[in-house]
């Protein structure tokens, strides 16, 4: 009975041993999946315009500066209705900031008739018919000081021809959240006025946002009337792939310098795509399908900001496309991406912004993975210009020290929300790159805590750098050698009691079993029971099966 309790126990000890010594599985974090899209990576629609696009940005943003402020009460006050002053009775008219805002009436109609505007006292600059139940639109009036045109979140389906034709200042028109088709877009839409032997474009119109309506491919010539168009957003699109027409479409645009194609399904660029609009700065790809970034990308020109997050990425094992000028990359948000491999990010030496977070299962980043191998003669790494890197709300646990040349030349960094493992190759964290970046960023250590190992579980890195910690380190299995040491321990001492137990009543049995007349129920039990226990030992610990050898 002894040696039967014994040998479970020592089984016990030993599974338990090997369950404690299993490599630490890579940590889910649940957290990580929660957490709200970033702040900090700015929006298609909130990232700052290039220097040379100002209008739109300073007449909006003067707008929302004053609008709870005395100015507008007053401009309002000024612009009171006249008798026939129809548009500033249901909208909001603002003489100061020349802005007509009639979003939010329940409008099915844009006022088409000449006569209402006519009636304004002041001419309009910013003109607003956002989140309305227009349908059709009907060929806007003359307004010649027009600017900004916003028709967003209505029900449009049919732009007449010629629609904008007397808008001939228009920089801005937001057809975005409606219900236009491919079919509802014709060239004619954007005629401009006629002159001999042309239709004069809409020559100022630069920012044209066409998103989350139900386009799937573009007339080829849908923009041979604005030449010299700057920002195209097709983002939210059924396109599913760039057919030859879009592709004429968009590679008319020769002044193009942002492009917006998130959230369209496509899983490839055709050859030669970024080939034509060779100003292109900014290129969003944010939510498509592509498993790899598109090799495509390195026939951009001036390319600077490139966004690749919620793609269908797992392992990113290849150097990116070559993109010399690129200064901005997004991944982020990518449920499945888990590893980034070795000089991936070797090919963009104007990196200066990676913004590689909210992606729950990246748990490796390869140390080489910002710099090419190095190639005799050169001795040393040449590193990107990186100021900003935001690693945060991943499931990394180790952090390579050799991933960023100069840490302390970053301006930003963020680690927070990842498992980090808290042992002596991470010690490196707590010891130089936590007041390194402190000094950049008092609150850098914030959320820097330790998951693995267990007995860390917990712990703020910021408290182990107060202290001085010293973490231990964990061999290859990820095991405690520290903790081996009483699981040996607790093995030997029971092999020393059982040897000679075992011994003793073996010899008790032998004697026994030397008397012929006592086949007691005693021992019988005993015999069964040293039966079973030797079948449950070979099960599970080899050396059981040797100890008959003893008799
Ligand atoms: C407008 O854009 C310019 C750069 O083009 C930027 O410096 C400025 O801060 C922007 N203004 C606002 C209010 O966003
Ligand atoms: C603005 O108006 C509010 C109330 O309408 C008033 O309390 C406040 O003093 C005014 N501010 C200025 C600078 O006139
Ligand atoms: C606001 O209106 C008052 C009276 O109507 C006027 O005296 C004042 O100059 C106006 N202020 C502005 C900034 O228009
Ligand atoms: C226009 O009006 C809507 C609804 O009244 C408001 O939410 C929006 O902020 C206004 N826009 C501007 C630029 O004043
Ligand atoms: C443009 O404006 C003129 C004068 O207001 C008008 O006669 C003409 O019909 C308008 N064109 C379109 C296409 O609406
Ligand atoms: C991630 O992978 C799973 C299983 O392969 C798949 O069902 C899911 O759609 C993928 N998610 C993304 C965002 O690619
Ligand atoms: C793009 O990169 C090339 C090579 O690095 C450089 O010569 C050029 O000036 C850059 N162009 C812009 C617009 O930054
Ligand atoms: C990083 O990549 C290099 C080159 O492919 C490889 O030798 C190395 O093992 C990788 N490091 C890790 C930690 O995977």
């Amino acid at each position: 009975m002894w040696r039967l309790t014994l040998g479970a126990a020592c089984c016990l000890a030993v599974v338990l041993g090997a369950l404690a010594g299993d490599p630490p599985q890579p940590a889910e974090n649940p957290k990580a999946a929660e957490v709200p899209k970033p702040a900090e990576i700015p929006k298609p629609a909130e990232i700052p315009k290039p220097a040379d696009t100002p209008a739109a940005n300073q007449t909006l943003a003067k707008i929302t500066d004053s609008s709870s402020s005395n100015t507008t009460a007053n401009a309002t006050a000024a612009a009171a209705p006249t008798q026939d002053d129809v548009i500033c009775k249901l909208c909001v008219c603002d003489e100061v900031h020349k802005l007509v805002n009639c979003s939010d009436k329940d409008l099915t109609h844009h006022f088409p008739d000449p006569s209402h505007w006519t009636a304004l006292p002041f001419e309009p600059k910013v003109v607003l018919f956002d989140r309305n139940n227009l349908v059709h639109l009907l060929p806007f009036p003359t307004l010649d000081a027009l600017e900004t045109l916003s028709l967003s979140h209505n029900h449009i389906s049919k732009v007449d021809n010629r629609a904008f034709w007397n808008l001939t200042n228009v920089q801005e028109i937001d057809l975005s959240h409606n219900h236009l088709t491919s079919e509802d877009m014709s060239p004619h839409i954007f005629e401009g006025h006629y002159a001999p032997e042309n239709y004069e474009p809409l020559e100022r119109l630069r920012v044209l946002r066409l998103g989350s309506n139900a386009l799937h491919t573009l007339d080829p010539d849908l923009f041979m009337h604005l030449p010299h168009l700057e920002e195209l957003y097709l983002d939210a699109n059924p396109f599913k792939v760039i057919d030859l027409h879009t592709h004429q479409a968009v590679s008319g645009l020769l002044g193009l310098r942002v492009l917006d194609l998130s959230r369209t399904g496509v899983a490839a660029l055709p050859d030669h795509f970024l080939h034509t609009p060779n100003k292109l700065q900014r290129l969003l790809l944010a939510g498509n399908a592509f498993t790899a970034p598109p090799p495509g990308l390195a026939e951009s020109h001036v390319l600077q900001y490139l966004d690749l997050s919620e793609n269908p990425f797992t392992v990113l094992s290849e150097p990116m496309p070559r993109m010399d000028n690129l200064t901005t990359l997004v991944i982020s948000h990518s449920a499945n991406l888990t590893e980034i491999g070795a000089a991936v990010f070797a090919t963009l030496p104007s990196l200066t912004e990676l913004y590689l977070h909210s992606n729950p299962r990246l748990s490796k980043i390869n140390a080489s993975s910002l710099v090419e191998p190095i190639v005799p003669p050169a001795e040393t790494h040449v590193y990107p210009p990186l100021k900003k890197l935001h690693l945060h709300d991943n499931a990394l646990s180790y952090l390579e020290s050799m991933l960023v040349g100069r840490w302390d030349h970053l301006e930003s960094l963020r680690l927070d929300g990842n498992p980090w493992s808290c042992d002596c190759e991470n010690q490196w964290m707590v010891d130089d790159l936590l007041p390194t970046m402190e000094r950049v960023d008092p609150k850098f250590g914030a959320g820097l805590m330790c998951s693995e190992p267990v007995e860390m579980r917990g712990q703020a890195m910021l408290r182990l750098q107060g202290v001085h910690y010293h973490m231990r380190c964990l061999d290859r299995y990820g095991n405690h050698p520290e903790r081996d040491a009483p699981i040996l321990v607790g093995v030997l001492v029971g092999v020393l009691i059982a040897a000679p137990l075992t011994l003793a009543l073996v010899m008790l049995w032998r004697r026994c079993s030397a008397l012929p007349s006592v086949p007691g129920p005693v021992w019988s039990g005993l015999v069964r029971s040293r039966k079973r226990g030797g079948e449950y030992s070979s099960a599970f610990y080899k050396p059981a099966d040797t100890e008959p050898d003893f008799i």
